[in-house]
């Protein structure tokens, strides 16, 4: 008889990392059967549907529907639905991935009813409480009871905060699963010639951060650096819609809309966003996982945002952490274009094969009832 583990997912970071571990849970047949809930904290078509149909996730056997609200609310809505849903079917475990809100909402749940945990991108920590993120990570890994970890510094942190090491199990990075599984579909979109931008001389900006965008002055002056960024290579910018609706209501949308050579978008599919950073001279974002991405496809990126609690993308990969400083992030874009590229090495765990490990560490720990 099959052990049921819950596999949750919430938000547009979540979906690429519970598709490989949903497959390899599938083609297993082993002892563990996962069944997928979505909390509903993303709901728009392309902020969620999109990525079930390119990564070829199945249809979530639970959603919880919780939506957008503060994060009190937000996270509120998706403890309570979670918790009413676990009385009603209680699974062997709960995988949760990444430091959203249904992250850690759905670990508090679980931790409560003596559910096991397991949290996947375990031990991150940009050492930085301003990020909400940071909280999700940080109160998610100390009710956890197995730490999925995809990067080193993940162990040292854990180890420093004194989990003990039997709980810990270094996997690698399910992301990378997804962009290989992806990586030929998105190529034959060919979309940078569907755009009409050329290989290897555009850039790519996608931000969202509140620290970038909530502040309407930290707006204005981020949109007059695109501008002046475009008149030396084209851009093209998919708008998450947190930053839509700061644009809106900052007045800064005819500004940015405005600019001859900056190309504004919709969110993208997870195969189009792939292709135009595979192609990008550059990526500039404030963004965990296309740090990750970047440094793996060996596109150089520059980060907007004061720290990373993925190091390795720096130390290894092409990722440069600018900070807050947008002088900063024109400096290094001028030495890119005057071709001074950083070249990245090979990371530990990032091959692709990071679901078979995590599968692995979960029936070792739980395919006994
Ligand atoms: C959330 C995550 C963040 C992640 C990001 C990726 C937390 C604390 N934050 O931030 O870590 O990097 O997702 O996208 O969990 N909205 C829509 N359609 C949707 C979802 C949201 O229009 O499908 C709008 C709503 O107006 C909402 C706003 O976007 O208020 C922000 O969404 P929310 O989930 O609160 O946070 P994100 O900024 O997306």
């Amino acid at each position: 008889m099959s052990l049921l583990i819950d596999v949750v997912a919430g938000a547009r970071p979540n979906f690429m990392k519970v598709a490989p571990l949903l497959r390899e849970l599938a083609a297993r047949g082993g002892p563990l059967q996962g069944r997928l809930v979505h909390t509903g904290q993303h709901y728009d078509e392309g902020m969620s549907e999109v990525f079930f149909r390119q990564l070829g996730i199945p249809e979530p056997e639970v959603r919880l529907g919780a939506g957008s609200g503060t994060h009190g609310e937000q996270t509120a809505k998706i403890l309570s639905s979670y918790e009413r849903h676990l009385m009603g079917s209680r699974p062997r475990g709960v995988v949760v991935v990444g430091d959203v809100n249904s992250t850690l909402a759905c670990s508090l749940a679980a931790a409560k009813l003596g559910i096991p945990v397991a949290h996947v991108e375990a031990g991150l920590r940009s050492f930085d409480r301003r990020m909400p993120e940071e909280i999700n990570r940080v109160v998610t890994d100390a009710i956890a009871d197995l730490l999925l970890v995809s990067e080193p510094v993940g162990l040292e942190n854990l180890a420093r905060e004194g989990v003990p090491k039997e709980r810990v199990h270094f996997v690698g990075n399910l992301m990378i699963d997804s962009l290989e599984h992806s990586r030929s579909a998105a190529r034959r979109l060919g979309m940078p010639a569907r755009m009409g931008l050329q290989p290897g001389n555009y850039a790519l900006v996608t931000l969202h951060r509140p620290s970038n965008v909530d502040l309407p002055e930290r707006l204005a002056q981020v949109v007059e650096m695109l501008g002046r960024t475009s008149q030396r290579l084209p851009i093209v910018f998919p708008v998450h819609p947190r930053t839509r609706d700061r644009l809106e209501k900052g007045g800064l949308m005819g500004r940015v809309a405005g600019f001859a050579s900056l190309k504004l978008l919709s969110t993208l599919g997870y195969e189009e966003n792939l292709a135009l950073m595979e192609t990008a001279k550059f990526v500039l974002t404030d963004s965990g996982g296309i740090q990750e991405e970047t440094s793996y496809l060996g596109v150089p990126c520059l980060t907007l945002r004061p720290n990373t609690e993925r190091p390795i993308t720096v130390s290894f990969g092409t990722n440069i952490v600018v900070g807050e400083d947008l002088g900063e992030a024109e400096g290094e874009i001028g030495r890119i274009l005057e071709g001074h590229i950083k070249k990245g090495k090979p990371i530990d765990g990032w091959d692709g094969h990071a679901a078979i490990r995590a599968v692995d560490a979960l029936e070792t720990s739980w395919g006994k009832s």
